[in-house]
């Protein structure tokens, strides 16, 4: 598709050898890093926390067996739970940073042209005015309700406005069906004693990644 896509608007046919690289190592930077990170975190407070794992079971096994498939999503509601709270605790992208184009005025500041713009969506989601003792991994936090409540920009894994993640859909989905359909017959315990320790890079790793043992269910 990137080989045959072609520029209509700027009139400058075809992409380049080295756009099309470029455009191959965002898709796989952007698109592999973060959900493999969000996975990861998930797998860990899983581990921390057997009541969740076993309401993950739980409706995992609902399944009847079968691998979960794009149907199963609106099934799939605890799954969809856990990995929000999983984002919220362990942000994949825990730092934005924008240049502003022209002087912006924000309620009583004015971003100068030129002045750059940080956003933490680990400060923010770790925020106890949204998030009452915000360290807590606490699944319900995502029922519709609770939810409701927030403010929009309370969360922000895949960022906002104009330049939002292009991917958010796809990584909602598949990190969804990855869970289920990994949890259907693995559950993964942390290796005693291995450390784990926040590495906030581009994306948020664990330091020394995550040394855990696959015991089938
Ligand atoms: C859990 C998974 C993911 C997270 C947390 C995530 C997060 C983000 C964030 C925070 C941004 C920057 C948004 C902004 O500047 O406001 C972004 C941009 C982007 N993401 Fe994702 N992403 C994820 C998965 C994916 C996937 C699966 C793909 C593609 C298959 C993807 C492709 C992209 C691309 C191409 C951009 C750049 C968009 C642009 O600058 O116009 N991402 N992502």
């Amino acid at each position: 598709m990137l080989l045959h896509a072609t520029d209509e608007e700027g009139g400058t046919g075809g992409m380049t050898d080295r756009q099309l690289r470029d455009e191959a190592m965002t898709i796989f930077l952007a698109g592999h890093e973060t959900t493999a990170n969000a996975l990861t975190w998930t797998w860990y407070l899983l581990s921390q926390h057997p009541d969740a794992e076993a309401r993950l079971h739980a409706e995992v096994d609902a399944l009847g067996g079968r691998l979960p498939a794009i149907d199963d999503l609106p099934k799939l509601t605890y799954t969809e739970k856990l990995l929000a709270e999983s984002m919220r605790l362990y942000p994949p992208a825990w730092l934005l940073g924008y240049r502003a184009i022209r002087d912006y005025p924000v309620g009583r500041y004015v971003i100068p042209k030129g002045g750059i713009v940080l956003m933490s969506q680990y400060v923010m989601h770790h925020d106890p005015r949204y998030y009452p003792d915000p360290f807590r991994f606490d699944p319900e936090r995502w029922e519709p309700a609770a939810k409701a409540v927030r403010p929009k920009f309370s969360y922000f894994p895949f960022g906002g406005g104009p330049r939002v993640c292009i991917g958010e859909s796809f990584a909602w989905m598949e990190g969804i069906l990855l869970i289920a359909t990994l949890a259907q017959r693995w559950r993964l315990r942390l290796v005693p004693g291995h450390p784990v320790v926040l590495q906030p890079l581009i994306t948020l790793r664990p330091k020394h990644g995550m040394m855990m043992t696959a015991e089938r269910r």
